[in-house]
């Protein structure tokens, strides 16, 4: 086992170095030379591409959250109305879905059960089902229609790290190749994309190298007994992967929170002392949507909260309202979670460590669960 972490104190470790190269195998050969986005491997026609009216993505855990932040993407770059859903509950509500749906399913094991039966009650409503997974020739795959690899390799760590940024990326291509297909006129708007998608992996190692600091503030968190997560737009999924990350390893009560929705209850949980993490939209998007999260920012910290601010490069509006600020490189509003989970993955593991916890193997969780 000792040969196989490479060195890393824990596999989770080592996985969450391993993103950069994940993100680069991820896109190999899917971003084409005039700007296009090319998958072969999607084997569902062009005319039935073009035919879909509605896409359901369906995930649990933190697969998931990789299918919130698609619902933002492949929603704005084709127009068709995404909705995104826990595969535990699909099944049990009667959704309705025909052939003219896609169901878009992420699995990094392609065996978790909740997740296979979904597939199986999509395809008797004779939806089309297109997988995203890393496990090659597992079930879920088998089982779909097309099937779309991560190739973020052998993911060991129970928490899921290089499994769901590739994931992440993989629904990008998803999103554009539908837009592409359906030729909308989003051409120029792909092309765009994908030149920034090519930059993810650099921007990813940037990331990895600036966590020194992530990892000190981490140890002082350790001690915490709740931390609050905010986000909006795909903020806001990244604000729920960042709490259940910290669930998971160091068994500490954290919640994510749309930042909008704080003012609606959740704000009454903030103290003296509250550690609240925000994850704060490019100032370079929507002027309203980093405003917001700014003054989110300002109202927490006036009741007290310990704020830690996820903010581009450059982006000093943060600066009066933050404690701590931990900084990533700018990209498009809808690429950033690909850079801003990675230092909650980072702050997760460190703060489980410090707690003397095995970060690998977490108390009463399995990489893969094969029951429903
Ligand atoms: C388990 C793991 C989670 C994972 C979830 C979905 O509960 O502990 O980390 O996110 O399964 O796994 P999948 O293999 O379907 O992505």
């Amino acid at each position: 086992e000792a040969a196989g972490k490479a060195g890393y104190d824990w596999f989770m470790l080592k996985e969450i170095d391993e993103q950069p190269q994940a993100v680069a195998d991820t896109l190999l050969g899917r971003l084409g030379e005039r700007g296009e986005i090319v998958l072969d491997e999607v084997r569902i026609s062009d005319e039935d591409l073009r035919g879909i009216t509605k896409i359901f993505v369906i995930a649990c855990g933190t697969a998931y959250h990789a299918g919130l932040i698609a619902k933002y993407a492949i929603e704005h770059w084709t127009r068709i109305p995404v909705e995104v859903e826990l595969a535990s509950e699909f099944r049990y509500r009667d959704p309705v879905l025909d052939r003219s749906t896609l169901v878009v399913v992420i699995s990094q094991s392609g065996e978790t059960m909740d997740t296979l039966m979904a597939v199986r009650h999509a395809k008797e409503q004779q939806a089309r089902v297109l997988a995203i997974c890393n496990a090659n020739g597992s079930t879920i795959p088998r089982e779909s229609d097309a099937v779309l690899y991560t190739r973020a390799g052998p993911e060991v760590a129970v928490a899921s790290t290089k499994g769901f940024l590739t994931q992440v990326v993989a629904c990008y291509l998803v999103g554009l190749f539908l837009a592409q297909v359906r030729g909308l006129k989003y051409e120029d708007e792909v092309a765009a994309v994908v030149a920034e998608l090519r930059k993810l992996p650099d921007q990813v190692r940037e990331v990895l190298a600036g966590m020194d600091e992530v990892r000190e503030l981490g140890r002082s968190l350790a001690t915490e007994s709740t931390i609050l997560f905010l986000g909006r737009h795909v903020g806001y999924p990244v604000a729920l992967e960042g709490a259940l990350k910290l669930k998971e390893l160091a068994y500490i009560h954290a919640e994510g929170f749309a930042a909008g929705e704080l003012k609606h209850g959740s704000i009454a949980l903030v103290g003296a002392g509250t550690p609240v993490i925000v994850v704060v939209p490019s100032p370079h998007g929507r002027e309203s949507l980093h405003g917001k999260v700014v003054s989110n920012i300002q109202e927490v910290r006036a009741r007290g909260a310990r704020t830690i601010v996820i903010a581009e490069e450059g982006d000093d509006d943060v600066l009066p309202y933050a404690d701590h600020v931990i900084r990533v490189p700018r990209t498009p509003t809808l690429l950033a979670p690909v850079v801003t989970t990675v230092p909650l993955q980072i702050l997760a593991c460190e703060i489980a460590d410090t707690r003397g916890l095995d970060v690998d193997m977490p108390r009463n969780l399995a990489k893969s669960v094969t029951v429903e």
